[in-house]
Order: structure tokens, then sequence, then C-alpha cells
């Protein structure tokens, strides 16, 4: 790629799968992205350090300048039940009517969650991601959402779905409903500038899992396999980039297309990298993407029989100098050494003693349904005993 664009050219109104105004300095439409929803007195939903951070204060002011906001900002990392029982409450307090979640994907599914809940009398356990449960839900009193995310990962702004942890089990628990897709995004890759390097690698490697594992997953979905492939090469390209250098506009740029588009492309399924790190997050409140970033390998391998090929063609598409299987996983191992992540689960201190929960877990996360290989629980164990001791051979 040798004509670079001039980063303020990356900008868009975009129309699927809802309505997003992506650029820098976007975020000065905020009050008109409330206004487009309807929304009159909004409450702003996030954590307690971005809300004492710039990039807070500036996306609260901006609101404040434009529409009487609230402020929610108790939303933990890895968000329970009891944070989203306390925004429920701060929104009927307030009299608000509607949210503007504004984060990475704690705050947003959080936010997400608490506009979807506020209509309902049900636990959200009962929304979980399986089946019909959806259709239980009240549609009336759901309150609009104006979703802003100042991480490129999680993608969650452009999803229908959000991951709550339940406190009393310490398992994390997909809440699923066609109406929690944020009405209007606002993606400003400017409130993406300051994250630290260690947070941009995870959360990047967040968003690269959401594509390859959509598209490995089995079925056929060539709208999600393109979208996906593409913010592949785009993270191929840009990932580093971000990392190396945080005040990069262009790649900060292309990472927040990137990880909108991985949340998009996982409509279609995501996979093992997913049910092994949902209850890790559940069990020892671990960082999701730093978990996604270390199974990635041992995954790929464990599919490697049902995938070889699609890999095979994605190596070339990234134009590797291994155009196969073995050089795409080198690629992987590669960014995942360079990014300074560790290459087993002991070091984030998931030990043997832990896999008897997390095996069962594991089978029975949504996630597991689009993995290409059918894992059971015994097949879980295995996965997790050769991350946890960094064995990659299958
Ligand atoms: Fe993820």
């Amino acid at each position: 790629m040798t004509d670079l664009p001039e980063p303020k050219s990356l900008r868009g109104n975009w129309s699927y799968p809802t309505a997003i105004r992506f650029g820098a300095g976007r975020i000065e439409e905020l009050p008109a992205a409330c206004a487009a929803l309807g929304i009159t007195r909004p409450l702003l939903i996030t954590d307690p350090g971005l809300a004492l951070h710039a990039v807070g204060e500036r996306v609260l002011s901006i609101a404040r300048a434009g529409l009487p906001t609230g402020l929610f900002a108790d939303v933990r990392p890895n968000p329970t039940a009891a944070d989203v029982a306390a925004g429920v409450e701060a929104l009927r307090a307030g009299g608000h009517d509607g949210v503007i979640a504004l984060g990475g994907g704690s705050a947003l599914d959080a936010a997400k969650t608490i506009a979807f809940m506020v209509a309902q009398d049900r636990p959200p356990w009962d929304f979980e991601d399986r089946g019909d449960n959806w259709r239980r839900a009240s549609v009336a009193g759901l309150v609009p959402v104006v979703a802003v995310p100042t991480t490129a990962g999680t993608g969650s702004e452009v999803g229908r779905a959000a991951v709550i942890t339940n406190e009393d089990s310490h398992q994390k628990c997909i809440i699923f409903h066609p109406r929690m897709m944020p009405g209007q995004v606002v993606a400003d890759p400017e409130l993406t500038l300051g994250l630290p390097a260690n947070l941009t690698a995870w959360t990047g490697i967040d968003a690269l899992s959401h594509s390859l594992e959509a598209l490995c997953a089995p079925g056929f979905h060539p709208l999600a396999d393109g979208i996906a492939t593409e913010a592949i090469r785009l993270i191929h390209r840009w990932l580093a980039v971000a990392v190396e250098d945080g005040r990069d506009l262009t790649a900060r740029s292309y990472m927040l297309a990137a990880a909108s588009m991985g949340a998009i492309a996982f409509q279609k399924g995501l996979g093992a990298m997913h049910a092994l790190a949902h209850p890790i997050g559940g069990l020892l409140d671990r960082h999701h993407g730093l978990t996604i970033a270390i199974v990635m390998p041992y995954v790929l391998v464990t599919n490697r029989p049902a995938v070889e090929a699609r890999l095979a063609e994605l190596a070339r598409v990234l134009e590797l100098a291994q155009a196969d299987f073995d050089g795409l996983l080198g690629w992987i191992i590669g960014l995942r050494r360079d990014l300074e992540i560790p290459d087993n689960l002991s070091a984030l201190g998931v030990a043997e003693e832990h896999v008897p929960i997390l095996a069962p877990r594991a089978a029975a996360d949504p996630s597991a349904g689009g993995n290409p290989v059918a894992l059971d629980e015994a097949g879980y164990a295995a996965l997790y005993r050769r991350a946890i001791n960094g064995r990659l051979a299958a």
C-alpha cells in the first residue's frame, strides 16, 4: 500500500447494520445523533475510569451542550447484573428517554442491557442467547441507544447482544435481542488516540478473533465472509501500527472500522476462542481480548482439519510470504509475540484445578456452536490443558 489516504478523508455515513457516523471529529454530532432517535434527555453510561478521563469529559460536555444529560459511571469491567440493575434505577430516577453508551465492550454491553432491561420484568438470564428466548421480551418501553465506542475491539456498537456476568455463578451470559442494536453509532477514531498500547493490542486481537471465527464458522454466508476477510486485511495492515504509535489517526481509523466489521461478520457465528474465553472472564475476571489472544493459535490448530483450505485462501489475500495454513498460523503467533502477549494461560493464573469448572461451561457457551469442529466437554478440557501448558500441537 503506497498511496496512504489523508486520515480526515476516512469518513462516511453508513446505513448497515445500523446508522453509523464514521470519522475523526464526528463526536461533535452526538446531540444530532440523539435527536435522530427522538432522545431529549439522555443518560450517558460509561465506566468510572473513562468518566474521569479527558475523553469522557469531552463527550459529556458535547452532549450537555445540546441536551440535558445525566451520567451513570458505575460500570465495572466484565459488568454484572448488579451494575445493570443500578443503571436501570438511574435511568428511571432521572426520567431519561435514551442512553448514550460510551466506552469499550464492558460499558457498551452494560449500557445496551440497561436500555433493554428497563422494559423487562424478568431477570436478564431469561434472555440468554438460546433458541427463541428473546421472544419473551417486552419491547414496549425500550429506550433508544446511541453507541460511542472508545476502543477498536468489541464491535458491540453494531451488535445485538451483550455479555453480562452472573455474580452468583461467576458465569458470563450472552444476552440477545434484535432491538439491542444501537439505533445510532458515532464512531470517531480520535476518541481512541489515547488508548494505551497494551489495550490497543488486546482489543485489536479481539476484533481479529471476531472476523477469524466468523470466517471459520460453518454455513453459507458470503456476506459475513467478505466483511470478515476485509476486516482481517485491515487488521493485518494496521494493528501493529496503532500499537506502535497510538497517535496515528489513519491506523486508528482503519482499526475502528475493522472492529465494527468483525461484529457484523460474527452474526454468522463465533467459535471455540470465545467459548474458551467467556468462562475465564466469568470465573477469574481476566481481560477478554488478552484471553482471546492467548487461546487463538491453540484453537486454530484444533480446527485445522476443517479450516485449512479456507485459511490458506486468507493467507493469499494477506499476501503472506508462506501462503498456506502454517503461514497464517505463523503470522498470528508472531503478532502475539510482537504485541508482548504471553503464549499460555498459566500467565493469566489459569491452572489445572480450574479446568473441571471451565470445560463444561465452554462446551455449553452459546459461541461453541459456531466452531467448525464439534468439541465436547472433554475436547474443551484438552484445549484448556494445552493452552495452560503451552503445548500447541493437538
Ligand atoms: Fe470477543
